[in-house]
């Protein structure tokens, strides 16, 4: 009568593909945790199954019922009866026997981890969005589908924010050797919507020629943008024509926003009606009511009405 000795012994714990590993027995030290013949690792783990036979025979190792052989892949150890798999891949799953006795391994595969906030985000703000799997994956392969900007593919990265990423949807895709498929998980972007509600231009009353003049146009926002702003789009016009201006455009919070332009040293031929729009990314574009400048003998008046 042959009597056979089964155990099993796992190490917790990633072991790394490298050269330095190949000494796959030691890599892999006891631990004996198998319960009923089942055990679970995560993908990836190191495994080892013992089988002590008797001094004549050979170990013979069967997943499924099907031979196993000695490769790069199953380390099997005829003096120390061992079977060793040092990254444990997805497909490893299964029944493992030795002989009279088994232990049905099971491989977990981590879900994919998003870190990060993507919803209900800030035209203007800048967002990180990582992409993970607790435990990592060997020699995985992270990618975020449309491509990330930023070289750490973990990492998907929108600055700035703008009103077009709403409903963008992207996918982070994790893939293995280890894996018979790549794992895949999408997010949904959603942006606060936003837009201009209010445009005011503020001015002094009159100005005495050769005056530095200043005409201000104070935009509100339905939602906060920022601290990138570069959505705004300011516009002012002479008399329905647009000028350019070298305005700059500044903000105490960020749902007002003042655009300022500047006339130095008014002339008679500055006097005209002037008015601002704005628009968040050039839609939806919202004028100001229109101020006048008129020229009186010495002075420049400035008033405000509404017109059509
Ligand atoms: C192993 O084989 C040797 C010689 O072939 C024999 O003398 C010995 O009894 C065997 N041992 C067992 C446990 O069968
Ligand atoms: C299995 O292969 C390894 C090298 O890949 C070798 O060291 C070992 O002796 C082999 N085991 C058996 C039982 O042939
Ligand atoms: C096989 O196991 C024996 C006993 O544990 C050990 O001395 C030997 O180095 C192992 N061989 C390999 C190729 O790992
Ligand atoms: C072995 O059988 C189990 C279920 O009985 C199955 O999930 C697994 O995929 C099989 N493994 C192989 C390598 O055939
Ligand atoms: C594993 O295989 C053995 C021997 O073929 C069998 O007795 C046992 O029920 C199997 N276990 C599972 C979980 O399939
Ligand atoms: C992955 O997610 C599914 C469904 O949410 C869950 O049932 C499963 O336990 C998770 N797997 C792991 C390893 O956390
Ligand atoms: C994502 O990872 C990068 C570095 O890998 C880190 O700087 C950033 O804070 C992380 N983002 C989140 C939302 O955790
Ligand atoms: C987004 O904001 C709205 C209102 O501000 C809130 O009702 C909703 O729960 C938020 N959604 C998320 C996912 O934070
Ligand atoms: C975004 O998706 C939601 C729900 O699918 C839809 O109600 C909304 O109109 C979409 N918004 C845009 C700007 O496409
Ligand atoms: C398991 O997957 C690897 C690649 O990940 C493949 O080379 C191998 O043939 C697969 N084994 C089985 C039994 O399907
Ligand atoms: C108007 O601005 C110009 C140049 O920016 C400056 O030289 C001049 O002194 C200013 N005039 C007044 C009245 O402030
Ligand atoms: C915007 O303009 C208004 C009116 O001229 C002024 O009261 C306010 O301080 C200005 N804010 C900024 C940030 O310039």
């Amino acid at each position: 009568m042959e009597v056979w000795f089964f155990s099993f012994v796992l190490v917790f714990g990633i072991s790394f593909a490298s050269a330095e590993n190949q000494d796959l027995v030691d890599t892999c030290s006891l631990s004996n945790d198998e319960t009923e013949g089942f055990i679970e690792v995560y993908i990836g783990e190191c495994v080892t199954f013992q089988c002590t036979p008797d001094e004549n025979d050979t170990v013979q190792w069967e997943l499924n019922g099907t031979e196993i052989s000695n490769d790069t892949h199953y380390n099997i150890n005829a003096t120390s009866g061992t079977l060793t798999i040092q990254e444990v891949r997805s497909n490893d799953t299964g029944n493992y026997t030795c002989d009279l006795e088994s232990t049905f391994l099971y491989v977990k595969i981590p879900n994919i981890t998003i870190i990060g906030q993507y919803t209900n985000l800030t035209v203007g703000s800048s967002v990180s969005i990582n992409c993970t799997t607790v435990p990592s994956i060997p020699g995985s392969e992270v990618q975020w589908d449309p491509p990330s900007t930023n070289s750490d593919s973990n990492e998907l990265i929108i600055d700035p924010v703008m009103l077009s990423h709403n409903n963008n949807t992207f996918t982070c895709e994790v893939s293995s050797d280890l894996l018979a498929m790549s794992l895949t998980e999408s997010i949904t972007i959603s942006v606060l919507d936003t837009s201009v509600s209010f445009v005011t231009v503020q001015s002094l009353s009159s100005y005495v020629i050769g005056d530095n003049v200043s005409i201000v146009c104070t935009i509100s926002l339905t939602n906060a943008i920022g601290p990138d702003v570069s959505s705004l789009v300011v516009n002012w016009f002479k008399d329905d024509e647009p000028i350019t201006t070298d305005d700059i455009i500044t903000s105490d919070s960020l749902l007002t926003f003042n655009s300022t332009l500047t006339l130095t040293q008014v002339s008679p031929t500055d006097a005209g009606v002037y008015t601002c729009n704005a628009s968040i990314n050039g839609s939806n574009i919202f004028p100001s009511i229109k101020t006048l400048i008129v020229t009186q003998t010495y002075y420049w008046d400035i008033m405000q009405q509404c017109s059509v």
